[in-house]
């Protein structure tokens, strides 16, 4: 009978060390039950951490200044290439006003055109409509407030300012740069536009060979 009390101890100490602490994080490196003292292994060696304090360092600093001259040529842990045309990705000018047109390092051509298509499709037509004028789905549901880009304000709007509000949203809107690659807002303003010259086509656009089936003399 006693024997029952230990197995059942057993089993529950078992149990609770080999599942209690699945998925647990510790901050402290595992215990080494045999320290490897000739070769230290990888994961004790001494190493400072972000903004740390050292004694070592005049300064008291373990950050260490870059040397006079560096170049960055990327950033983050992954290398990704620098942020450093203005207008690409802010969508300003050098003197912060919005830019006109779209950057000269995305031209406008028909693959530009179907990517911006695909992402506004996927991403905007749910509120602002296939045809840019607000009738998305979502109005149906009760969202009334999106606005149709068939107005003249937003014909005129400089294209830095519908980069500005892909990014940070506007009112009710929310941003997409989440969602968006710099590259990829400027696809779909290039499709907006072409979305409002659909849409403000005149007698004068038709080519002459179609005007007579269209009645127009
Ligand atoms: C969830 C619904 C929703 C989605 C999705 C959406 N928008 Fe909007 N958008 C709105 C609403 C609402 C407004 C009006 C904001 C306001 O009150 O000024 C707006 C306003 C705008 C405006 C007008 C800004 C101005 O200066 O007045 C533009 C341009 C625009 N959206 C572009 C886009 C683009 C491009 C996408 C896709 C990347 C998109 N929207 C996705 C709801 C949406």
């Amino acid at each position: 009978m006693r024997n029952v009390y230990l197995v059942t101890a057993f089993l529950v100490v078992l149990a609770l060390s080999v599942l209690g602490l699945r998925g647990t994080l510790f901050t402290r490196p595992p215990l080494d039950v045999f320290p490897d003292w000739a070769f230290p292994s990888m994961r004790n060696q001494s190493k400072y951490k972000h903004q740390a304090s050292s004694r070592f360092f005049a300064d008291g600093r373990a950050d260490r200044p870059l040397p006079p001259g560096v170049v960055a040529t990327s950033y983050g842990p992954a290398g990704q290439p620098l942020r450093n045309d203005d207008v690409l990705y802010t969508g300003k000018d050098a003197s912060g006003a919005f830019v006109a047109r779209l950057p000269a390092s995305v031209p406008v051509d028909r693959k530009l055109l179907e990517r911006g298509q695909q992402s506004y499709t996927i991403y905007c037509a749910p509120c602002h409509g296939a045809l840019g004028d607000g009738n998305g789905i979502t109005k149906q549901y009760g969202m009334g407030a999106t606005p149709t880009y068939h107005d003249d304000r937003l014909r005129r709007i400089a294209d830095g300012d519908l980069y500005n509000t892909i990014t940070h949203g506007k009112n009710n809107m929310l941003s997409y740069a989440d969602k968006l690659k710099p590259e990829e807002r400027w696809a779909v303003i290039a499709y907006v536009r072409a979305l409002q010259r659909a849409q403000a086509g005149t007698v004068a656009d038709v080519p002459e060979v179609n005007k007579a089936e269209l009645g127009i003399k």
